[in-house]
């Protein structure tokens, strides 16, 4: 039988197909939406590139691509080259003119074993919280003024929208952000400020603010119902904890989106 958490300090197995329908289900409609806001954010400070590369650690179902690429310029190719432990079921799927790749196994070991670091954008699509502090000390490692080969590097990174979660993402955000600067680059962002969409748009439903997404609401009544529709409900011992945590809405409106850029740039500033 499965059993699914996706609760704080959970990590739920993600190579269960019917754990990646459940979670797609539920977050895929937000998170594209919180994806789309924050590279909109971060295509504002990259104007008139028709190119653009980017690492995403942890890219799951590819829904970052998918917003990425419903921001960018018409015009712009986009090189994604996507990392998950896991090979999901689901993948949105690429434009023609891009080149997207997916490499399945530890970020930590695949990123280790590369000789050079040539992505514009490095992003963590709700993932940071996945990666231990030790991981992510190791991952910055990696980032140095010889293996990075532009002159301006972006980092985004998505968080948890509660504060003791967000807290502790930011926290594995600030180390990167350190190595970055501790290897020679400099940024005008600073590590503990934060990009909050339902800032501009508070209370809002995400369909109120974005024509792209419509929820079916066939979907949210069935997710809304789930545990109602299991047939182990009388029998099943794990009942009193299933009820709460099948029973959850989708998340439908904007107040979730929130995360980081920072953008650095080589050789200390002026
Ligand atoms: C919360 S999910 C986010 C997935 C996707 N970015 C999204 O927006 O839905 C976290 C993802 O990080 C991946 N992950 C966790 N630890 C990892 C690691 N060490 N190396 C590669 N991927 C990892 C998981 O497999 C999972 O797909």
């Amino acid at each position: 039988m499965i059993d699914v958490h996706f609760d704080a300090g959970r990590v739920p197995d993600y190579s269960g197909k019917h754990v990646q329908q459940l979670y797609l289900l539920r977050y895929a409609y937000a998170y594209a939406f919180e994806y789309k806001s924050i590279y909109r954010k971060l295509w504002s400070r990259m104007q008139h590139n028709n190119s653009i590369k980017v690492t995403s650690i942890g890219c799951g179902a590819l829904i970052d691509y998918w917003s990425l690429a419903h921001v960018v310029n018409d015009d712009c190719e986009i090189t994604y080259c996507g990392i998950d432990a896991v090979d999901w079921s689901y993948k949105f799927p690429r434009r023609k003119k891009d080149n997207v790749t997916y490499a399945i196994g530890n970020a930590i070991e695949l990123l280790g074993r590369s000789p050079c670091f040539s992505s514009d954008v490095y992003v963590f699509p709700k993932s940071i919280s996945e990666f231990s502090v030790l991981d992510v000390q190791k991952l910055s490692t990696y980032f140095s003024a010889d293996s990075l080969t532009k002159d301006t590097v972006h980092f985004v990174i998505t968080l948890r929208a509660d504060a003791d979660n967000k807290a502790d993402d930011m926290k594995k955000a600030s180390i990167l952000y350190q190595r970055m600067i501790d290897c020679g680059f400099h940024s005008e962002d600073e590590n503990n400020v934060c990009y909050r969409f339902s800032d501009e748009n508070r209370g809002k439903k995400i369909q109120q603010v974005d024509n792209d997404f419509s929820h079916p609401w066939a979907v949210v009544n069935y997710l809304n119902d789930l545990y109602g529709k299991c047939s182990n409900r009388s029998t099943c011992g794990k009942s009193n904890s299933c009820e709460k945590r099948l029973g959850r809405m989708p998340i439908l409106n904007c107040q979730y989106t929130i995360g980081q850029i920072f953008t650095f740039y080589r050789g200390k500033a002026l």
